[in-house]
């Protein structure tokens, strides 16, 4: 990014110090510890599992690979961040970016992963420390009322952290051309996949999580989770589910693509899902619940599915006997920052909790939208046997166009859209 990137990091930094001031004042404490946390060492060996950096560690530095280094902010004073960088002729000494954060924090190098003392005073620690961790400290480990509000912080965006995202999400759709391309070439998954990090320019140790390349009936698996070395042998149809992180923020981006071999009846499935989101995206505001849009989701999934073909009833008939659910189990999206799935999605702004309705368990947003909040909005549509198995009594369904479908997968299309008071801003970059 450029300078405006950096003097937006200014703001962000400016805001994190004031919140961070306030909150912390209001619990009682002259300060925490943000711990970026430690590598999981696979049991019985020397290598470690890859590595993401707690969310507030990140919110601070954008470092979402800095392990075993600590953060102490106390109001009124520059923040300070232990940086673990001993000598060792193994690995590189950790290095920091040429950003705004850097010269305004305090570095102190360390050899140790120990934790750094504290000065006199009442301090939290919060990450993966435990209580006897802190308590060596002197410290409180990860109190759940002051947590709370350490989340709360995340929930509305600074502009420099939509900046972020928007960047993430301009690499990200770099990927999911250079996949499409690969796909239309007759790759295999895993072609696909490294055509994917090539354009995006990353490895698959620092994205938010590991993209999901299914082809076929792989793309109805909603969390698939291999890469297959061989193109098979029928092109119906990809679904990418492919993600990038930019100073620490993250894009969720899905796309479905149909293939040479498709079904006629897929593409315009494909533009129904499509249109759908597009529908929903247009009703992002403050004020509106989010609840209520995924609800509205499935009635919009019962009428696309009685339009398409699929179902032979009423829309209000569909939605009624729950098969949306099971062309659909999942949720119409959730909160998106230095995590992909954001923390604080089922509690209002004061912590306490809104559970998910009972029938939409897998929904991982409740809250009423405010200006600021950075969503996904991911309708889908799959075929998936082991939902679809409690409904086979129902004459209703076009079994036989169902299973034509089958070897298709699904359909999910996937953007990140800003709300703000003068209607939704759409970050994922539409594709050509
Ligand atoms: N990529 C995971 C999700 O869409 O929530
Ligand atoms: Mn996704
Ligand atoms: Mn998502």
């Amino acid at each position: 990014m450029s300078s405006q990137a950096d003097s937006l990091q200014l703001a962000h930094l400016h805001r994190l110090e004031q919140d961070y001031a306030a909150l912390l004042g209001r619990h009682g404490f002259d300060g925490v510890l943000l711990f970026s946390g430690r590598p999981a060492r696979h049991h019985g060996d020397d290598q470690f599992a890859s590595f993401a950096a707690f969310g507030h560690f990140v919110h601070w530095t954008g470092q979402a690979q800095l392990a075993h280094s600590w953060l102490l902010i106390r109001p009124g004073e520059a923040p300070t961040l232990f940086l673990h960088s001993p000598d060792d002729f193994w690995h590189l000494p950790a290095r920091l970016p040429d950003e705004p954060w850097v010269a305004r924090f305090r570095l102190e190098p360390r050899a140790t992963e120990a934790p750094p003392a504290l000065p006199p005073g009442r301090y939290a620690v919060v990450g993966d420390v435990t209580a006897a961790e802190a308590e060596a400290l002197g410290a409180e480990a990860n109190p759940p009322a002051l947590l709370a509000g350490l989340d709360e912080l995340r929930v509305r965006k600074s502009d420099y952290e939509v900046a972020c995202l928007r960047e993430a999400n301009r690499r990200a759709m770099a990927g999911h051309l250079a996949a499409r391309e690969a796909f239309l070439g007759g790759g295999a998954e895993l072609d696909i996949q490294l055509a994917y990090l090539g354009a995006a320019r990353q490895r698959e140790s620092q994205l938010p999580y590991a993209n999901i390349v299914g082809l076929n009936a792989h793309g109805g698996v909603l969390h698939y989770q291999h890469y297959d070395l061989a193109p098979p042998g029928r092109a119906r149809s990809l679904l990418l589910d492919g993600g990038c992180r930019h100073r620490g923020y993250c894009a969720d981006i899905t796309r479905t693509w149909p293939g040479s071999d498709a079904l006629p009846e897929f593409a315009p499935l494909i533009q129904g899902v499509t249109t759908l989101q597009q529908r929903l995206i247009d009703r992002l505001a403050p004020g509106v619940s989010y609840v209520a849009l995924h609800e509205r989701m499935h009635e919009e999934l019962a009428t696309l599915l009685v339009a398409h073909g699929l179902v032979d009833a009423s829309p209000e008939a569909v939605l009624a006997s729950g098969l949306t659910r099971a062309f659909c189990p999942h949720g119409l999206g959730h909160l998106l920052g230095v995590q992909v799935h954001d923390v604080a999605g089922r509690v209002a702004s004061d912590g306490s909790p809104l559970p998910h309705p009972s029938d939409h368990p897998a929904l991982r947003l409740t809250r009423t939208l405010e200006a600021g909040m950075v969503v996904t909005m991911e309708p889908g549509l799959y075929v998936i046997p082991m939902l679809l198995a409690p409904h086979r009594h129902r004459h209703e369904v076009n079994w036989a166009l169902v299973e034509r479908l089958a070897d298709h997968g699904g359909i999910r299309i996937e953007d990140n859209v800003l709300v703000t008071g003068e209607g939704p801003v759409n970050l994922t970059p539409r594709e050509p």
